[in-house]
């Protein structure tokens, strides 16, 4: 399925995600076109990837048959409003605007276009994300799996229903944050300890990584990986019982779940005020 790949928002999501599928040679620098409304970010992009640069949205949905939408939830209701009269049958729309679903974006385009829907996180910038993908109506499995294999060089995938996103969000969206002040913690730790500040780092980053790593290559639940490394009366339990004093389990699933109910909540809030408004009033 080669097929000319378009993107609307170079920013920070937008550029990694076509940084990462040209050169991957997913898709040739000559198949792509970009545009943003910022001309420094259209240069920039169009130089770095030695791609094509678009003179306007319109220009974008001409060449390419897959778009990426990549701007600003509050700035998508312009783009779709602006493209809405160029989508054709061949079209299809991959947004990445966090909070809006698939059926208010149909709303604006018309029920009949291809819509898919994404979640990505930041450490897709460096090929390590993870990715949520969410099909609209009528996308054929073809599609699907064309869009899972265009974003491979991100991370990983996951087709989920779009019931499901709020709970990404909260998980896989707003994780990082959480997992770098765990590693901050662990580093403090570290330094509380007697560590130089870069050595604490440095061990507190890859025992993260490596932690996650045993998990996903060994299949093992985590707390079968835990247990192996508890030995009876030593420093690890030691660990283990401060950290379940202070409810450190509980904790976590309480932040997941304030994630997700704050991301229910500007779904909710984008409806009610943002999303209604017209573009002039955004
Ligand atoms: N960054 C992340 O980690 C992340 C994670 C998950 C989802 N997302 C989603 O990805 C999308 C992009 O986020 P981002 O962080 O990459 O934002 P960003 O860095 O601000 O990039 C958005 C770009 O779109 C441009 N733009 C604004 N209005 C436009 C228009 N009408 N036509 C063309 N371009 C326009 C902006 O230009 P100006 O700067 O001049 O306005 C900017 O260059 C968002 O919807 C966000 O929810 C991002």
């Amino acid at each position: 399925m080669g097929q000319k790949v378009g993107l609307i928002g170079c920013g920070v999501m937008g550029s990694a995600l076509m940084s990462g599928i040209i050169h991957n040679n997913k898709v040739l620098p000559e198949d792509v076109i970009v545009w943003d409304i910022s001309a420094k970010k259209l240069e920039e992009t169009r130089d770095r990837l030695k791609v094509k640069a678009a003179a306007n949205n319109a220009e974008v949905l001409n060449f390419a048959r897959t778009i990426f939408l990549a701007v600003k939830p509050q700035d998508l209701y312009a783009v779709l409003e602006d493209i809405k009269n160029e989508i054709e049958d061949r079209h299809l729309l991959v947004s990445a605007a966090a909070g809006i679903g698939i059926s208010e974006i149909s709303r604006i385009v018309g029920s009949e276009k291809k819509v898919i829907r994404l979640m990505p996180n930041t450490p897709c910038l460096i090929g390590s994300g993870m990715i949520a993908i969410s099909p609209g109506p009528g996308i054929e499995v073809k599609e699907l799996d064309y869009i899972e294999e265009l974003l491979k060089p991100l991370g990983k995938s996951v087709v989920l229903d779009e019931k499901f996103m709020d709970a990404v969000t909260g998980l896989s969206g707003s994780g990082p944050a959480y997992v770098f002040m765990f590693i901050e913690a662990l580093a403090d730790g570290g330094v509380k300890a007697g560590l130089p500040r870069d050595t604490a780092l440095l061990l507190a980053c890859q025992t993260v990584l490596g932690a996650a790593g045993m998990v996903l290559k060994t299949g093992e639940h985590p707390s079968v990986l835990k247990d192996r490394v508890t030995s009876p009366g030593g420093t690890t339990i030691a660990g283990i019982y401060a950290l379940e004093k202070k409810s450190f389990k509980g904790t976590v699933i309480k932040a997941v779940e304030a994630a997700v109910k704050r991301s229910k909540e500007l779904g909710r809030e984008r409806e009610d005020k943002g999303w209604k408004r017209k573009p002039e009033d955004i």
